[in-house]
């Protein structure tokens, strides 16, 4: 496996199969870099995963200051899991006219659905949009593996590929979760023992959501689910699985939730209704 800093060590991975990471790597990771290689396996290329912690989309500066940092462990990983490139380059490498995020006019209109992620995290799909369409220009891969993990993100990122012609294929990765549902996250190293109890009624509340039949119950079911656990509830919402807006009938819909514990924000999301 190669390690590579900046673009000039690149040329040899364009055409490859790319899963766009911020470190810490996690089974959920490791899910999507196998994901890649059967990618890889089927149509060709090499398996490159970047690792950059992204400046541009953490709204709070204490929250990028304090995420889990830790190359050697995740090389050795993408070492054993047959990776080629881990592309891990500096602010410079990836932002050489100064830190940008894109601007919001150029955001696919999902990224603002209303109540979700813009809300309560404004600025951060313009940072990923920018950092994410930068990493594609430079590893130029012809496919990319996202989790569902990040449902918002996945949506986002599609609308991106598909406004700029749709050459790159995007995979979809089904989150992985602990044995009693936690989805895994960079983040869970840092929650106490009681914040990653309380953490847990977000998956219950994504399960209890489940079993109302209109949206605006299984919301509150939701929410229910999370205030009585101990969640500081940012949204918890039932929404079209495509646009995030309004549920329609007959499309498929997802319920998606994001709340506060111990200091630390958590995400996660489940198909609804099916
Ligand atoms: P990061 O949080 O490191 O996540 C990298 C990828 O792993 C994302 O596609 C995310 O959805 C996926 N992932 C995280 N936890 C997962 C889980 N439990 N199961 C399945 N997939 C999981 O998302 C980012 O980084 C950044 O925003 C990035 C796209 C790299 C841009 O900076």
């Amino acid at each position: 496996m190669q390690i590579v800093r900046d673009a000039s060590g690149l040329a040899d991975f364009s055409g490859g199969v790319l899963v766009p990471t911020m470190g810490a790597l996690h089974a959920g990771h490791m899910a999507l870099i196998e994901r890649a290689a059967a990618l890889a396996g089927e149509g060709g290329g090499d398996i490159v995963v970047s690792l950059f912690v992204n400046p541009t989309q953490f709204n709070d500066p204490s929250d990028f200051e304090r995420y889990p940092r830790s190359l050697e462990d995740d090389a050795r990983k993408c070492e054993a899991a047959g990776v080629a490139c881990l592309f891990a380059p500096d602010v410079g490498a990836v932002y050489p006219r100064g830190v940008e995020s894109a601007p919001e006019s150029a955001l696919p209109r999902v990224a603002t659905a209303p109540g979700l992620e813009d809300r309560f995290r404004p600025g951060h799909f313009a940072g990923v949009c920018a950092v994410v369409s930068r990493l594609f220009e430079l590893t130029r891969p012809r496919a990319a593996v996202f989790g569902e993990k990040d449902w918002q993100q996945l949506c986002v990122i599609r609308a991106m590929v598909e406004r700029a012609g749709g050459k790159i294929e995007i995979e979809p990765c089904p989150t992985v979760r602990e044995a009693d549902g936690m989805a895994l996250s960079s983040r869970n190293a840092l929650l106490s023992a009681d914040a990653r109890r309380r953490g847990l009624s977000i998956w219950r509340g994504l399960e209890a959501a489940q079993v109302e039949t209109d949206p605006p119950a299984a919301e509150r079911a939701m929410r229910r689910m999370m205030e009585v656990g101990g969640v500081e509830v940012e949204y918890a919402a039932v929404r079209d699985a495509a646009t995030l807006e309004a549920v329609r009938p007959g499309r498929p819909a997802r319920a998606l939730a994001a709340g506060v514990v111990g200091g630390v924000r958590l995400i996660d999301n489940m198909p609804w209704g099916v």
